[in-house]
């Protein structure tokens, strides 16, 4: 595949007022998020569930694509439809999420690095087979004390750098996430910084493996504080020091960046995408990736009655996938 071609799906990915939903959660996460509403962890119930949010009536006008996990991509409908194909159908890229986990940093207690770069140009080239456009690979960046550590943001950053030129290489538009996580007392500014550096570090590494630019996406984390920090950090801060830390360490060539919510509840997550666009233009597009701040009201409900509910879930995932389109191109306002 061109670069070209690469550009054009990562261009379409971050179409104005469009972004990602992320539906890749592992087995072993979606059981957390079933447990918390009482549904059994079979596959069935995974796929049935799975249905509900890509058949979502008229989802693609504010969603570009959708990232599986390796079992939903091999999934159909009810009626024996393959998902991949109901996607494409509706004009909702397929993306995929192909790592295999973080595993603890030997050496470094308390860090992670994330698995998976063995065998990796065969699995990708598999994805392709099966309807993939673009992949997913999550790095996890833990703040303590003394975390993180510059060995683990140079493995993480380095493992990024190998899985988006095997992606090019098979025609995949790489996403590449370093997720800073949120847990933790400190403030706004360690996030900053330590975001700062772990964007520099991965696009450095990106340059020395021959990454293009123009066919890669950025899921990048928001600068916040973290999650136990005494003094949270408002919409406007947060959204400020994102923005600045981004334009610190983010190319322009770039054809976007999308946002993970982290934990973030959807108010939140909605309120900073659409503060951060109202503070554009910037070099980049400013587009979400949400996971739990698109589909956490809609599992509630639908785990209520899986069948009863369907439609009924559905209305939600529209109206957050509405809401953060709105958001994506700075329009949203919070419900009175
Ligand atoms: P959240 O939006 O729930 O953080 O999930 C996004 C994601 O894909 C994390 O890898």
């Amino acid at each position: 595949m061109s670069i070209e071609q690469l550009e054009s799906i990562a261009q379409a990915m971050v179409a104005p007022g469009k972004g990602i939903i992320a539906i890749d959660e592992s087995t072993n996460t979606i059981k957390k998020r079933f447990d918390a509403v009482g549904v059994a962890n079979t596959e069935e119930n995974r796929r049935a569930y799975r249905e509900m949010l890509l058949t979502t009536p008229q989802l693609h006008q504010h969603i570009s694509g959708a990232i599986l996990y390796d079992e939903t991509i091999r999934q159909a409908t009810q009626a024996g439809v393959p998902f991949t194909k109901v996607m494409l159908e509706a004009g909702i890229l397929p993306g995929i999420k192909v790592d295999k986990g973080p595993q603890p940093l030997a050496g470094f207690p308390g860090e992670v690095v994330t698995e998976g770069l063995d065998g990796l140009r065969e699995r990708l080239n598999e994805y392709v087979k099966l309807g993939a456009k673009f992949a997913k690979w999550r790095a996890v960046i833990t703040i303590g004390e003394d975390m993180p550590s510059g060995t683990c943001i140079e493995a993480n950053c380095h493992a990024l750098a190998r899985y988006a030129a095997l992606c090019q290489e098979a025609g995949l538009v790489p996403m590449v996430e370093p997720e800073v996580l949120m847990d933790g007392e400190h403030d706004i500014e360690v996030c900053y910084d330590v975001t700062e550096a772990t964007l520099r570090s991965l696009f450095g590494s990106l340059y020395e493996h021959n990454v293009m630019l123009e066919g890669t996406i950025l899921k990048a984390s928001m600068v916040v504080s973290g999650k136990s920090c005494p003094e949270q950090a408002g919409v406007e801060e947060v959204a400020e020091a994102t923005i600045r830390c981004l334009k610190a360490a983010v190319p322009a060539l770039l054809p976007g960046i999308v946002f993970l919510s982290g934990g973030q509840s959807d108010e939140q997550a909605t309120a900073h995408l659409n503060a951060m666009n109202q503070m554009g233009p910037h070099p980049w597009p400013l587009s979400f990736s949400y996971g739990r701040a698109m589909q956490q009201a809609a599992l509630k409900l639908w785990a209520k009655d899986m069948k009863g509910n369907f439609a009924e879930a559905q209305k939600i995932v529209a109206q957050r996938a509405r809401e953060n389109g709105l958001a994506a191109l700075g329009q949203w306002q919070k419900a009175a």
